[in-house]
């Protein structure tokens, strides 16, 4: 299985939610998943979508001659995307935003509903694909706060999605929460190895990671410098 990790962190390695990612992932090559990919949004040289819609009339060719070019073939190199990102204004950060724009050219303008929806016809097969985001966030609550990166991500990849939203996240790069980081990190991994044997994450499993690691209030007595 060739695993595509887009990191839609701007701090790069020092992501909160790569914390995350990397635990699936080493859940992942703990199973035998050995080819893993990882790209940089933001040291990405992605031009704007500027909505001239002629890859979709061309047969997928942009026009602009970026980086994306690169980022479409391993895209179709794969077999999984995971989209790592931490939630800006409830959505997914702009350099990650930038690159889903321009993933346009693997739709023709053709449309065709699907259910109560209309989608684009793929210039290609895609249906071996999976994706998965992992989304951290800065507030304990998930409630109000997760759902737009959630049902865009759902809108954009309706089949074979899997989503993992962990608040409370800049814990993972705090050395003294490490006792509440270290056991929730170990449940990931099992998830990553679950994910890489059986295609899913048991709901329990999935559910215990995406839970507050403190109480709410505790957390934001922390953040305010109140505890
Ligand atoms: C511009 C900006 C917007 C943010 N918006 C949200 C938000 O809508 N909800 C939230 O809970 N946290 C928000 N955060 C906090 C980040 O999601 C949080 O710090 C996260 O742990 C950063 O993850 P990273 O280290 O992977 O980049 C925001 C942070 C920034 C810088």
């Amino acid at each position: 299985m060739k695993i595509l990790v887009f990191n839609g962190s701007p701090k790069r390695e020092k992501s909160d939610t790569m914390c995350i990612t990397r635990a699936f992932l080493a859940g992942m090559e703990a199973a035998g998943v050995q080819e893993v990919k990882v790209i940089t949004a933001v040291d990405q040289h992605v031009e704007y979508c500027t909505g001239c819609f002629a890859c979709m009339h061309n047969g997928g060719t942009c026009i602009y001659d970026d980086d994306m070019k690169g980022i479409l073939e391993e895209i179709l190199r794969s077999d999984l995307l995971i989209f790592s990102f931490p939630l800006y204004c409830y959505g997914m950060p702009a350099p990650l935003k930038a690159i889903i724009d321009r993933i346009l050219p693997l739709s023709k303008m053709t449309m065709e509903k699907v259910g109560d929806r209309y989608e684009h016809v793929g210039q290609a097969d895609y249906s071996h694909l999976k994706y998965l985001m992992i989304c951290g966030c800065g507030f304990p609550n998930s409630r109000q706060n997760f759902e737009p990166a959630v049902s865009q991500f759902k809108l954009l990849f309706p089949c074979d999605h899997t989503i993992i939203t962990v608040p409370e996240s800049p814990m993972f790069n705090a050395p003294e929460a490490a006792v509440v980081t270290g056991p929730r990190l170990e449940l990931v991994k099992e998830a990553g190895r679950q994910y890489a044997e059986d295609g899913v994450i048991a709901p329990e499993l999935l559910s215990a990671i995406c839970s507050p690691m403190i109480p709410e209030e505790v957390y934001a007595r922390i953040v305010n410098g109140q505890a």
